[in-house]
């Protein structure tokens, strides 16, 4: 049985009172805060950015999950860490270079890890599998939270979790994009060891029911 991880997405949470969504999720049960950071230009939309996280790292002591949806990520890393992130994931469709980008999060003292849209075949993962600690699987076009899960893209966490195993990879599957009580177990069945959850997890009464209800599906797949 593998211990999956659930990563709590902010992006749809409530922006005036972050403070007190960051003491919320402490005590979920959650894994980790996924943070997302949009430009406006790789994505058609625009989030928040490093004084945003700087204050959600000073309320929580939480794992800090930066997922950058950017232009040029590699410009922005020593911000990223500098504001908090211990985990910093970027776009293989960005035009940084990822072997320097991966470089440079590392030298940052961050995990570094690569992300695929939909339309990005496994294939182009397979060079970065050594030198990563995560590679992320998009599960919906990245841009906006409340979308609905690609099933199309199980068979790309399949194809990753089959050569982890065989290569006896260090390096975790996360999933990000339209998770709910059901898909969450799809994609653990595929092979994910992380999934990233915003709006469902929102939606509940507290921030806890809705991580308890994650759990509870991925489990009963166990
Ligand atoms: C989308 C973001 C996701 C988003 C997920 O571009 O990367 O992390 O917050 O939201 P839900 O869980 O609502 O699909
Ligand atoms: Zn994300």
């Amino acid at each position: 049985m593998r211990g999956l991880e659930i990563c709590a997405s902010v992006l749809n949470a409530d922006m005036g009172n972050l403070e007190r969504v960051s003491k919320e999720l402490e005590k979920s049960g959650a894994d980790m805060l996924h943070f997302d950071v949009m430009d406006g230009v790789f994505v058609p939309n625009i989030s928040f950015g490093f004084p945003v996280l700087e204050a959600v790292n000073r309320s929580t002591n939480m794992f800090l999950d930066v997922h950058l949806m950017i232009t040029d990520p590699l410009r922005y890393i020593p911000e990223t860490v500098k504001a908090g992130a211990d985990l910093v994931t970027f776009h293989l469709e960005s035009k940084s270079d990822p072997y320097e980008t991966i470089r440079a999060i590392k030298e940052n003292g961050a995990k570094a890890g690569i992300v695929l849209k939909p339309r990005t075949i496994f294939e182009e993962a397979l060079p970065f599998l050594s030198l990563v600690d995560v590679v992320l699987i998009m599960t919906v076009e990245p841009g906006f939270g409340g979308q609905s899960f690609m099933e199309d893209q199980l068979d790309k966490i399949r194809s990753l979790r089959k050569i982890i195993d065989e290569k006896q990879l260090d390096v975790k599957l996360q999933v990000d994009g339209g998770i709910n009580d059901k898909t969450a177990a799809m994609a653990a069945e595929a092979g994910a060891d992380m999934l990233v959850a915003g709006s469902y997890i929102f939606k509940h009464e507290t921030v806890a029911l809705g991580v308890k209800a994650l759990r509870e599906a991925v489990r009963r797949t166990e």
